[in-house]
């Protein structure tokens, strides 16, 4: 059976053969910590770094590239954008924020900022 294997909250889940899932719906069916928020390709909350398995993956579209750009390249993935059909591994920040949050944009999201952390 392939198994997804979120690496920073130390859990997998499996799904069956022939399957294809989303890496998103399948962390928050079983509870895992992932960070999201719109789970539609905009906020850049849920950007997972592809361990192993990325070509289980299915490509990133347009609107997923276009939110991730350069990190694409660097091997992250929009979780609520990807499908896998086979093993796959994935590491977040677990403090991360969206990606508009990041430039001072958005709203507040970000705890330990203001010189606590
Ligand atoms: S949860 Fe917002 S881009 Fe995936």
């Amino acid at each position: 059976m392939p198994r997804i294997y979120f690496k920073t909250a130390d859990q997998y889940v499996e799904f069956a053969e022939g399957e294809e899932v989303n890496v998103l719906r399948m962390a928050i069916r079983e509870d895992i910590d992932v960070p999201w928020q719109c789970a539609s390709g905009n906020c850049g909350t849920d950007r997972l770094m592809v361990e192993e398995g990325a070509e289980n993956l299915d490509p990133p579209r347009r609107r997923e590239r276009a939110r991730l750009g350069e990190l694409v390249d660097e091997g992250y993935r929009l979780a609520c954008q990807t499908y896998t059909r086979g093993d796959a591994t994935f590491s977040w920040d677990p403090d991360q924020v969206g990606l508009d949050d990041e430039d001072g944009a958005g709203g507040g999201a970000r705890t330990g900022w203001a010189g606590t952390g």
